[in-house]
């Protein structure tokens, strides 16, 4: 029987981590701890919440005594971090906010993970959640590998860069059992629709402008976000300590060209003449610091672990837009602000 807290479990990526964990391994005990941010909504969990192995707990990483309090009465044996600030456009606003729940965050959870599990740092484990931009950026060629020095440019991978070298120095100074992966961009089921995939079918779909950045000529490497909680599952049973993957989908796309395959897909769901989505495309002035280029080399967890992507980009894109197509009422909840109501009806007397 393992018990595992998964934090930030009720985001994009946290909340399909979740699903997994709770449907393949019946005998877990899993945890979801969140704060339950604007991007916190555990609308993403409904169908999982009744399950006997799966319990929600509201909570602020920042805050070191609740954390030390939930190690010493839950006992976990393991972490999978994910909790985090994750929006580059606003770690530019504001960059305090993600070096508190980035940085002290992670280190008020590994302190715990210190404390509580002398003794046992071979029966327990830390998993943390990073991102490939914590390795800044590529010019025209080449790939990140595990070995590519951090170079991080915004405040959000310079917040992730920190974190992850602080998991790896609780690795190397107190020995504790730590991995960590460092992921592409994700695409998906229930993303949040300030983040590009999401943000552009919501507004294609409404009749909206869809803001592109300068040229739309950044590239980016994206995964579909269920191939991402797979690789999560087998990194976490599967990887000595001390280890690091990088995860990704072999998979750049030019944001522009990514945008328009959207208004083609969208015009033929939604009936529309073709070309007639693409007009809407409005290109804005770039992002300050604006990383070109990102390439993952995923070579490592395919040889040594065995994982490849399950699906083709363009299978992925139009799950995606079913889904969202589909899911009205939770983009619709999303987009009004309404989903914040569904932990007070839901978890109410908790
Ligand atoms: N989205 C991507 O493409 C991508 C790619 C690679 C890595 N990552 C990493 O994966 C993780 C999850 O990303 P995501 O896109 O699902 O993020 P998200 O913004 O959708 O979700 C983050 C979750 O963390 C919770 N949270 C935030 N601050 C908290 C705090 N102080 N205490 C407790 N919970 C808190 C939020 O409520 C939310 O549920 C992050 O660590 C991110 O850096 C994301």
């Amino acid at each position: 029987m393992q018990k595992i807290i998964i934090t930030g479990g009720a985001g994009f990526i946290g909340s399909h981590v979740v699903r997994r964990f709770v449907k393949t391994y019946p005998n877990y005990n899993i945890i979801n701890l969140d704060k339950l941010t604007y991007a916190g909504n555990l609308e993403n969990l409904r169908d999982i919440e009744n399950e006997p192995n799966y319990r929600f707990i509201k909570g602020d990483i920042v805050d070191l005594e609740f954390i030390n309090t939930l190690f010493d009465s839950e006992q976990p044996d393991a972490v999978i971090h994910l909790a985090a600030e994750s929006h580059v456009d606003r770690s530019i606003t504001n960059p305090l906010e993600f070096v508190m729940t980035n940085v002290v965050g992670t280190v008020n959870l590994l302190n715990a993970a210190r404390e509580n599990w002398k003794g046992k740092y071979d029966k327990t484990r830390f998993y943390h959640v990073s991102t490939d931009e914590v390795y800044g950026t590529l010019g025209e060629d080449g790939m990140f590998t595990e070995e590519t020095a951090y170079d991080p440019h915004s405040p959000y991978s310079a917040s992730k860069a920190s974190s992850d070298h602080f998991v790896r120095a609780y690795q190397d100074t107190y020995g504790l059992n730590a991995v960590i992966s460092n992921c592409s961009n994700n695409y998906g089921s229930f993303h949040f629709p300030e983040k590009l995939i999401p943000l552009a079918i919501n507004n294609i779909k409404q009749n909206k402008p869809v803001p592109v950045y300068g040229k739309g000529e950044n590239i980016r490497d994206w995964l579909w976000v269920e191939d991402h909680a797979r690789a999560i599952d087998v990194i976490f049973h599967n990887a000595k300590a001390g280890q690091t993957y990088n995860i990704g989908g072999h998979n750049e796309w030019k944001n522009i060209d990514l945008i328009n395959l959207l208004c083609t897909i969208l015009d033929k769901k939604l009936g529309r003449e073709a070309g007639e989505s693409a007009k809407l495309i409005t290109y804005v002035t770039d992002r300050a610091g604006h990383d070109l280029r990102y390439a993952i080399d995923a070579g490592k967890l395919k040889s040594e672990l065995g994982w490849v992507p399950s699906i083709t980009f363009e299978e992925g894109l139009e799950k995606t837009v079913d889904w969202y197509l589909a899911n009205e009422e939770w983009l619709d909840n999303v987009t009004s602000g309404n989903y914040q109501q569904y932990y007070k009806g839901q978890y109410n007397n908790r």
